[in-house]
């Protein structure tokens, strides 16, 4: 009995204390983006770098009037300023910093940036400023006004600027801080590199007084002559006449906003279906009287149905591969179209059909590649190991990042997967905040599947199984095992047998061996190619015994920068799981993996 008040206390306090994110002014965000009118913010920013935070407090540790975001400048030669960005060097933006600057590789504090510009003003039109995403905390002051603060490296954000914006000589400056943090989402430890700065692009958006903010194209889970969706306005114009237009489907359906600005709607059509093999997409226009908005969005319905994955109403094993946000080549955080067309492009070249985008939300350009490719694409938060689970500011934050990135990415019809987490330990505390998030994915979109990537639990030296409370809370049943490499050696494989009790689709989400490329030796020698190949091979015949199984990403289809992974003349701070190096050179496992999903793809066609 006592322990169930103290679960209902702890509950209350959540619900309660839920709210109290670092996210200051955000302004709701505003949907897709590059269908807009954009004044793109990208190039050479000047950049401070700034240990101390001198620029944001005084030597009392107290917040300044006088910062560096007010970009004062000299007036006269008396006067004493101790800083000037006119002076500064450059960063690119989108771009880490730490790759961009040997001095800054290591670096983790805070830099400011400033970017200047003028505007082709209107009267009558809105302004925002628009952020792919930013790592880590951002303050964000326009012509010396304060807008706000994001937290969160990976997900968009957005403030107004109407009352702000200039013709000319607009000021925009950030405090960009990526110091990891315990409280942090995710945790100052992980297994990836913290790349800091404005990594994705910036864009100042025009639109009417009242404009179609957001909207929602999805078709009906269980009726695929049926479109389901809304249109919500943004600003004084609330009650419109608004047009949902398809061409393609000779669709022109006429609605009337509400007065918060909302109109639901269902569209009877019958569309072709997006799938892997033929990824279509529509054209689609919403018109209302002021504002027009075009996407490309594809419909598709997809469920689990016991251990099965069903997409379109046909069963679908997922040949998947796990992809980190690192650059080909160059490596850095990635970030633009090019990047994101050799990524998908090689997850192609080994015949997969599913990416598992880990451990954050990736650039939109990744996913929209995805879906033009006909990838279908697994997306993440980065609630990653250890996370602070009773501190009431890291669920308000993990649940921003979840909506933010639901928000983003909701029309895209190859997303099948959220998930909420990634190898987070069993706890009372650490439940409580998962299920808080389960069910957030519930409530923003239920039309699709809520998943996490489990630990595995042994009944036995030779039975393995997933023992998490959660499992029976999630879609699939997704799990990260390493039998092989961090458990025993590749032939564990051939004795291991895997037993669940839950009714769901079996999916293991990550499964792999370091190897060097083009180091060689004998199979049980540890980095060889020879070595991961021959794991692979084990891992595979295990996988193939195993019932239920609908679906893999294996770890991982590049080797990516990590500063847990020192070894050196073999990792030198890379974690060497990819299939092909960093300079996208196949390993031999490539093609082990590559065959099997040739042999899966033939066997379901027959
Ligand atoms: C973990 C984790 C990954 C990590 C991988 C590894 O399972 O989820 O982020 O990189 O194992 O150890 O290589």
């Amino acid at each position: 009995m006592k322990y169930v008040i103290f679960i209902w206390c702890l509950f209350l306090l959540f619900f309660w204390e839920s709210k109290a994110s670092n996210n200051e002014g955000l302004a709701p965000l505003i949907q897709n983006t590059d269908g807009r009118r954009i004044q793109m913010l990208d190039g050479h920013w000047k950049y401070m770098v700034d240990m101390y935070e001198n620029g944001y407090y005084n030597y009392r540790k107290l917040p300044r009037i006088d910062g560096y975001f007010m970009d004062q400048k000299i007036q006269s030669p008396s006067d004493l300023l101790e800083y000037n960005f006119d002076d500064e060097q450059t960063l690119r933006v989108p771009g880490d910093w730490n790759t961009q600057d040997d001095k800054l590789f290591y670096y983790e504090g805070n830099i400011w940036y400033r970017r200047k510009f003028d505007v082709d003003k209107s009267a009558n039109m809105r302004y925002f400023v628009y952020f792919g995403a930013v790592n880590y905390e951002t303050h964000v002051y326009f012509n010396r006004v304060k807008l706000g603060v994001h937290e969160g490296g990976f997900t968009p954000f957005n403030f107004e600027v109407t009352d702000q914006v200039l013709k000319s000589g607009n000021s925009l400056i950030l405090k960009v801080d990526n110091r990891r943090r315990p409280e942090g989402v995710p945790t100052d430890n992980t297994d990836w590199y913290n790349y800091g700065g404005i990594t994705r692009s910036v864009k100042l958006i025009e639109v009417p007084e009242t404009f179609i903010r957001d909207y929602h194209l999805v078709l009906d889970p269980s009726n695929c002559k049926l479109i389901n969706g809304y249109v919500q306005l943004d600003g004084t114009q609330k009650q419109q006449n608004v047009h949902v237009v398809i061409p393609e489907l000779k669709v022109d359906k006429v609605l009337r906003t509400d007065a918060s600005g909302r109109a639901d709607f269902s569209l009877s059509t019958k569309p072709q279906l997006w799938s892997p093999e033929s990824p279509k997409l529509y054209r689609i226009i919403i018109r209302s009287e002021s504002d027009e908005v075009q996407d490309q969005i594809g419909f598709r319905t997809i469920k689990a149905e016991g251990k099965k994955l069903i997409l379109n109403g046909q069963e679908i094993f997922a040949r998947g591969i796990s992809i980190h946000e690192e650059a080909p080549f160059r490596s850095g955080r990635a970030w633009s179209e090019a990047d994101a067309k050799v990524l998908i492009g090689l997850a192609k070249e080994l015949n997969c059909n599913f990416v598992r985008l880990a451990h954050y939300p990736h650039n939109e350009a990744m996913v929209k590649e995805a879906e033009r490719q006909g990838l279908l694409v697994w997306s993440e938060i980065p609630v990653y190991w250890t996370i602070n689970w009773d501190n009431a500011a890291t669920l308000a934050n993990a649940r921003n990042q979840l909506a933010e990135m639901i928000h983003r990415d909701k029309n895209r019809a190859n997303i099948i997967i959220w998930s909420i987490s990634n190898e987070t330990p069993v706890s009372a505390t650490r439940n409580l905040f998962l299920r808080t998030l389960i069910h957030d994915v519930k409530q923003l979109d239920s039309t699709r599947l809520v998943a996490m990537a489990m630990e595995v639990h042994s009944v036995d030296a030779n039975t393995k199984t997933i023992g998490d409370p959660l499992a029976d809370e999630l879609d699939v049943l997704s799990f990260n095992q390493y039998v092989g490499w961090y458990d025993g050696l590749p032939d564990k494989c051939d004795r291991l047998n895997w037993t669940f009790t839950q009714n769901k689709p079996v999916f293991i989400s990550e499964v792999g061996a370091g190897a060097l490329q083009g180091l060689h030796g004998d199979a049980n020698q540890r980095w060889t190619e020879e070595f991961q190949e021959n794991l692979y091979i084990h891992n595979i015949n295990m996988m193939k015994r195993m019932k239920g199984l609908a679906g893999v990403t294996p770890w991982i289809l590049m080797d990516f920068r990590s500063p847990r992974r020192p070894l050196p003349g073999i990792q030198d701070g890379f974690n060497r799981k990819g299939l092909v190096s960093d300079q996208l050179i196949k390993k031999k496992a490539f093609f082990i993996l590559q065959n099997w999903y040739n042999e899966i793809q033939s066997l379901n066609k027959k």
